[in-house]
């Protein structure tokens, strides 16, 4: 077992609070550069949880670019808080998701020739097919996460399939300026609010940096934020465990004041 877990403990049920999930892939994308054993996401995982990250993300892309099939058995045997496994909604992950049981399956789009996850799932098109993995993973005890856009027809597609979270995809608000991020601001304030009051569990995520986080850590249904790139990319120049402290510093104050 790792060290304590600093200030990690999510309450994430009140409004003051709000909980960290540390993506952990791009330290398995170093790795995966050489093929090489270091550097190891786990152990970047288990010194973010004792930084006071609250779970930890990681994603099982197809074309295993990053996270190897062996890491999620390492995680899901080593880490202190909980694991975010975020699948394609594919039979073959469905499956890996299934035998390993995160307390989360966040279900994302895949295309193989993105950089990253482009655009939300589009839950409203896919209904009956995603409304049979829902319970595929709420007989295995596994809540299910939607990654979608801040859109009203997606999370009312969201409770219609049973799902129990949601992660709205911050991108656009990320990648926005001027004018523009204002309006795509609002436009999470407003898919949030009407989440909240469907009881769905809010989360959000993507693109989210020291920089912007504030205005969306602020939203106060909002329970998690899901953010990897920007803490990786710190931490090769304070360590991971300053830059996972940091992150949840600006996230805690955004929220209290
Ligand atoms: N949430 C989801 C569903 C994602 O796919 C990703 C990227 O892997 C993130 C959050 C984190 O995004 P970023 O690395 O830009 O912080």
């Amino acid at each position: 077992m790792n060290g304590k877990v600093e200030a990690g403990a999510s309450d994430s049920g009140s409004r003051l609070s709000i909980a960290l999930g540390v993506n952990i892939d791009h330290v398995a994308t170093v790795r995966q550069a050489r093929k090489a054993r270091y550097p190891d996401p786990l152990l970047a995982a288990l010194l973010a949880e004792e930084a006071g990250a609250d779970s930890i993300t990681l994603h099982l892309r197809e074309d295993r670019r990053h996270i190897q099939d062996h890491d999620v058995e390492r995680f899901s045997l080593a880490l202190q808080t909980h694991m975010n496994l975020e699948v394609a909604a594919i039979d073959a992950m469905i499956d890996v998701a299934v035998r390993i049981k995160p307390r989360d399956v966040c279900l994302v789009p895949e295309r193989r020739e993105e950089l990253t996850t482009e655009g939300g799932l589009d839950a409203h098109s896919n209904q009956a097919h995603l409304k049979d993995v829902v319970l595929r993973f709420k007989a295995a005890g596994v809540r299910t996460s939607l990654f979608i856009d801040p859109e009203r027809r997606q999370i009312d597609a969201a409770l219609a399939l049973g799902a129990p979270v949601i992660e709205l995809h911050t991108g656009r608000y990320a990648q926005s300026h001027g004018a523009e991020k204002v309006h795509e601001l609002e436009r999470i304030r407003q898919a949030v609010a009407h989440a909240a009051s469907c009881n769905l569990i809010v989360n959000a995520g993507h693109g989210l940096d020291y920089h912007n986080v504030a205005p969306i850590a602020a939203i106060p249904q909002i329970v998690e934020l899901n953010i990897g790139y920007a803490i990786v990319g710190r931490a090769l120049f304070v360590g991971i465990k300053d830059a996972v402290r940091e992150m949840k510093r600006l996230m805690l104050e955004a929220r209290h004041t």
